[in-house]
Formats: C-alpha cells, sequence, structure tokens
C-alpha cells in the first residue's frame, strides 16, 4: 500500500518517480531505455499507486518531459507531475513561456507543482516568483516548489510569491544529511513539503558498488561519492544497512529509502534503471523501520565522513586521468594493423 504525503491540499506518494534518467545522456542507459523502459518505469509506477512524477525540462533537453508526457495519456488524474524551471534568467516572462512550453511537452493543461531548479546567485528571487505568481492565477501551475534552496533562500521565495512555496526538493539521503538542520523541521513545522533527491546517493546505498565493483562511466564518475576512498569510508555504513535489510527481508535500496519517508513531510523520488528497481523501490514505502533500526541507521550515517568538495577534487582528477588511459589502452588494443609500407 502506497502511502502518501498531504499539504496544502495536494497528496504526494512517499515513493515517487524521478526521470533524470530518461533520455539523458550521461546516466548511459542507452536508447532502448529512453524509447521503452523509461516509459514502463511511469506507468508501472501508476499501477503500484506512485502518483508523484519529477521531471525537468533540463533532462535530457526536454525528453525526459516528453517520455512521461506520452507514458501518463489517459492517466491524467492519478498523476501529481511536477516538473522544473532551469533558471538561467529566471525573469517572469521566460518563466511563463518556459511553463507553456514543459507543459506542452508533458501533455498537460496544468503543471502540478512547477520548481525552480536552482537559485541563481546572479537574479533575486523576486522576478521569477511574480512569473510564477503570474502562472498560478491563469491556472497553468497549481503548486510552485524551489530546489536547492538553503532555508532562507526558501522563505525569501515565499514573501516574494506572497503564498507558500509547497516544496524544497534537495539531495537528501543517509550520505547526504544537511536538510536534517533547517529544511525537514522547517516543512514540518509549516506544512510543506522536503522532496528527497537523490535518496539512493545515486545508486551508492543499493550496496552494489565498492572498491572492486565501481559504477559504470557516466554521471557517477563526477560524484565523489564513487571515489575509491570514499567507497571504502562507505563500508561500516553500508553493513549496517545490509543487516538491517536482512532483518526484514529487504535489500539495502529499500531501507535506504524507508529511512528517508520515515521523516514526516518528505518525500523521496529514486532514479531506476529498470522497472524491477521501481517495483523494489515502490514497496520500501511498506518497509516499517524500528526506531532501533533509525538509530542504528542514523549513527552510521554521522560517522560517514566523506571526502568532498575541493578536497575531492584531486580524486576525480586522477580517476579521470585513469580512465582516459585505460580508454586510450583499449582503443589502441582494438585498431586494425596498418601496413605502413603501404
Ligand atoms: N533537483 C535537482 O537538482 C536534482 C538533482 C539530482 C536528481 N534529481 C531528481 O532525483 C531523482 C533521483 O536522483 P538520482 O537519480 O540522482 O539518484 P538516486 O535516485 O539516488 O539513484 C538512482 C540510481 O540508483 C540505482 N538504483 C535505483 N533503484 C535501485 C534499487 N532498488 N537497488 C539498487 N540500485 C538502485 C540506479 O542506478 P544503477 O542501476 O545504474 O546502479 C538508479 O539510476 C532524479 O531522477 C531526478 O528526478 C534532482
Amino acid at each position: 500500500m502506497m502511502r502518501y504525503v498531504e499539504a496544502a491540499g495536494t497528496r504526494m506518494s512517499a515513493i515517487g518517480v524521478g526521470t533524470w534518467q530518461f533520455g539523458s545522456k550521461e546516466w548511459g542507459y542507452g536508447p532502448d531505455y529512453a524509447r521503452t523502459t523509461a516509459r514502463e518505469i511511469v506507468t508501472r509506477a501508476l499501477d503500484l499507486g506512485v502518483n508523484l512524477v519529477d521531471t525537468a525540462e533540463i533532462y535530457g533537453f526536454g525528453q525526459s518531459e516528453r517520455i512521461v508526457g506520452a507514458a501518463i495519456v489517459g492517466r491524467r488524474d492519478q498523476v501529481f507531475v511536477a516538473t522544473k524551471l532551469f533558471p538561467v534568467a529566471p525573469l517572469a516572462p521566460i518563466a511563463e513561456w518556459r511553463a507553456v512550453e514543459s507543459a506542452s511537452r508533458l501533455g498537460v493543461q496544468e503543471i502540478d507543482l512547477y520548481q525552480v531548479h536552482w537559485p541563481n546567485p546572479l537574479f533575486p528571487v523576486a522576478p521569477v516568483m511574480t512569473g510564477m505568481a503570474a502562472l498560478q492565477r491563469i491556472g497553468l501551475v497549481r503548486h510552485v516548489g524551489v530546489s536547492n534552496f538553503n532555508l532562507l533562500q526558501w522563505r525569501l521565495a515565499e514573501r516574494k510569491l506572497g503564498a507558500p512555496v509547497l516544496s524544497n526538493q534537495v539531495q537528501y539521503s543517509l550520505v547526504a544529511r544537511k536538510p536534517d538542520r533547517e529544511l525537514v523541521p522547517y516543512a514540518q513545522a509549516e506544512g510543506r513539503v522536503v522532496i528527497a533527491y537523490s535518496p539512493l546517493g545515486q545508486g551508492l546505498l543499493g550496496g552494489r558498488y565498492d572498491v572492486d565493483h565501481p559504477p559504470p562511466v557516466g554521471v557517477r564518475n563526477n560524484n565523489p561519492l564513487f571515489l575509491i576512498e570514499n567507497l571504502e569510508r562507505a563500508a561500516p555504513l553500508l553493513a549496517a544497512l545490509r543487516e538491517i535489510a536482512a532483518a526484514h527481508g529487504a535489500t539495502p535500496a529499500q531501507v535506504a529509502l524507508a529511512w528517508v519517508i520515515r521523516r514526516p513531510n518528505v518525500v523521496a523520488i529514486p532514479g531506476a534503471s529498470s522497472v524491477a528497481q521501481l517495483e523494489a523501490n515502490v514497496a520500501a514505502a511498506d518497509l516499517d523501520l524500528t526506531d532501533d533500526d533509525d538509530a542504528r541507521l542514523t549513527a552510521a550515517s554521522d560517522a560517514f565522513t566523506p571526502v568532498r568538495g575541493p578536497a575531492a577534487l584531486p580524486g576525480l582528477i586522477a580517476a579521470r586521468r585513469a580512465r582516459s588511459a585505460a580508454e586510450a589502452e583499449a582503443e589502441t588494443q582494438s585498431a586494425p594493423d596498418v601496413d605502413v609500407a603501404g
């Protein structure tokens, strides 16, 4: 049975579907995934009671919105469609025009949640909120959201909108705990929602990756979490996830998701590379962790101190060099012999 978080008269499934993977080259899932699996993920999710489907105009440069749009034809009333404005120039007329474009790719008359993808440090938030207010007035947007905003920025956005900004979509998981400090308490106190992105640490918390099994080439090569040093540091947290998973007959990924959505006013939007993963993620809504499980996971998460920020750059550069050298080596090996004498 899916659980839902209710706020401001809306209902969002505790587990939603993240769709950055749909049609995005950086995930490397290929054309078959974009053509068939992605759509199946959405339809299966709706069959299982998920209503929150999160996309963005930037994902696959519109491809993700188009795939979601095709998948929800005839099922509009079952979906809470969330998309995002990429805020290169977050001015009112641009927000208004881009919302129309997104709605058209999604095939909807109304976007349930229209989010500002990032705060833009070069622009004040007032103009984009003016655009959002206009979009709400004309009925193209039901609720306004933000993403990657800190608490001050979220509250300022609300002042400029003159109304609640329903949600803030931020990185939140056992390996990204910053929202615990201010954003989650604010959502709980004020009836807002934190939408947890990368709730599986981009797959790290699924337990498939370790020092000997790094993720395939793609977006995760730029994520410091997957540096060898951090994979080593994550071992105790992954061991805790595995033990608790075994006790519940669940998987580490399901336990990681259950930990996130155990927090009131928090929903999670894991991405999935297969329908089977989606099904497993949805089932995490049924997993009841005990207070002891929760405390143990929280302590293991507290003890995980990955190398991040500028300190992670030398490792990322070294990993990139090693990959380039391996690719060059592979190319040399597969190149046909050339008869230089001709
Ligand atoms: N607002 C923002 O700035 C922002 C930023 C990032 C993401 N997002 C949104 O959040 C969504 C989710 O974040 P994310 O994709 O970065 O990270 P994530 O959900 O933490 O990780 C997704 C990846 O984890 C693996 N996985 C999924 N289910 C699994 C399972 N049951 N068992 C084992 N592995 C599993 C899959 O990769 P493999 O199978 O390839 O290992 C999948 O692609 C995105 O799709 C996007 O909609 C928003």
